[in-house]
């Protein structure tokens, strides 16, 4: 017999661990993590890795995690897969990665899409290091409890066992297939969402916020994914984004260029390789620190799962908020340049 001899209800507890939780979190936010604090360490999978931001390294997170990779001239990974998904960002150096059997080559700039469970392995055939970061929601999976990765070594993509898959669900009208049916789709969408969005094929808009913005992982461009969204942003030489605030995170990458954010009324600097934590609900706004060269950086965040099921769960809340008069730039007769100025070779 297990009798509760507590006098505390679960009115206290909870509340208690409400405050705990938040706590926890408040003391690991940070705004910025600097290039150099990233320290690249070898690991079995014969590649460099140096944590941005995970609990991996020494700076844990809720819902995203950041790290850059790093895979010498002649090398080639051993094969994993996972089953979150992650989005990769190629910085520098040339390379391939190998994803469910197919190869696809990248070069700067171009953007690779890991879905959950896809096999995966990189290789570099050319004459210096490759370098990539990469983003996921493994700390949101790993939260529910379903964060699990497998390593395959040098195993051959055919020979490794395929995908965790739902049994087929026949003709039935009943709850039980229409369940099967549904999680059979959806599994088949994520197996299939796209790959690769080399950089060349980006197409950029400018948009009223202030910035010339192309979509790098999006559904509108065919991905299926955990909830990651990735976008590059250019900002015009001597301006700016216009300030407002979300709720959820939003992660932004350095590109090229020199810039700067205010998050909250203090000023961080940032340049290539920097990243730029934009905490939920702070009025932020991006600036090109430059008045002759473009800035750029990639935005990710959990957009499609996360943040649109906060802004349900939480209407008539709003999750966005920005002036009554957007204080963006006016980027009529604004010259931009080739949108690839910057990209290093491969
Ligand atoms: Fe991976
Ligand atoms: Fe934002």
């Amino acid at each position: 017999m297990t009798e509760t001899r507590t006098t505390t209800s679960h009115y206290e507890v909870q509340k208690k661990r409400r405050g705990d939780v938040l706590d926890y979190w408040k003391q690991n936010q940070r705004s910025i993590v600097r290039a150099e604090e990233v320290r690249l360490e070898d690991t079995p999978r014969r590649m460099r890795r140096g944590v941005m931001v995970s609990a991996d390294g020494d700076r844990p997170s809720l819902v995203l995690d950041a790290n850059v990779h790093q895979i010498d001239p002649g090398e080639v990974s051993t094969i994993h897969r996972h089953s979150w998904d992650a989005i990769l960002f190629v910085v520098d150096g040339s390379g391939w990665s190998e994803v469910d059997g197919r190869r696809h080559e990248w070069r700067p700039w171009d953007t690779i899409y890991l879905p959950g469970w896809a096999w995966h392995r990189h290789g570099n055939e050319g004459g210096k290091p490759a370098k990539f970061a990469s983003f996921s929601v493994q700390p949101m999976v790993e939260l529910l409890g379903l964060a699990v990765v497998e390593d395959g070594g040098d195993t051959d993509f055919d020979q490794l066992p395929s995908r965790p898959a739902t049994t087929e669900s026949g003709l039935g009208a009943d709850p039980y297939s229409n369940r099967l049916r549904r999680l059979e789709q959806a599994s088949k969408e994520f197996a299939e969402s796209r790959v690769l969005t080399s950089y060349d094929d980006v197409i950029f808009r400018v948009s009223p916020r202030g910035a010339r913005s192309g979509f790098l992982v999006d559904s509108s461009i065919g991905h299926r994914t955990q909830g990651l969204t990735a976008v590059i942003h250019q900002l015009a030489p001597g301006l700016f984004q216009s300030r407002h605030r979300h709720g959820g995170e939003a992660w932004l990458f350095g590109v090229t260029g020199r810039g700067y954010s205010i998050i909250d009324d203090v000023r961080h600097d940032w340049g290539p390789g920097d990243l730029v934590i934009v905490d939920h609900w702070t009025w932020h706004q991006h600036f090109n620190a430059s008045d002759s060269d473009i800035a750029s950086l990639i935005r990710v965040h959990n957009f499609d799962t996360l943040y649109m099921g906060m802004s349900a769960l939480l209407a008539p809340m709003s999750l966005f908020e920005e002036p009554p008069k957007l204080d963006a730039p006016d980027l009529t007769g604004v010259e931009w340049p080739d949108p690839a100025a910057g990209r290093p070779d491969a």
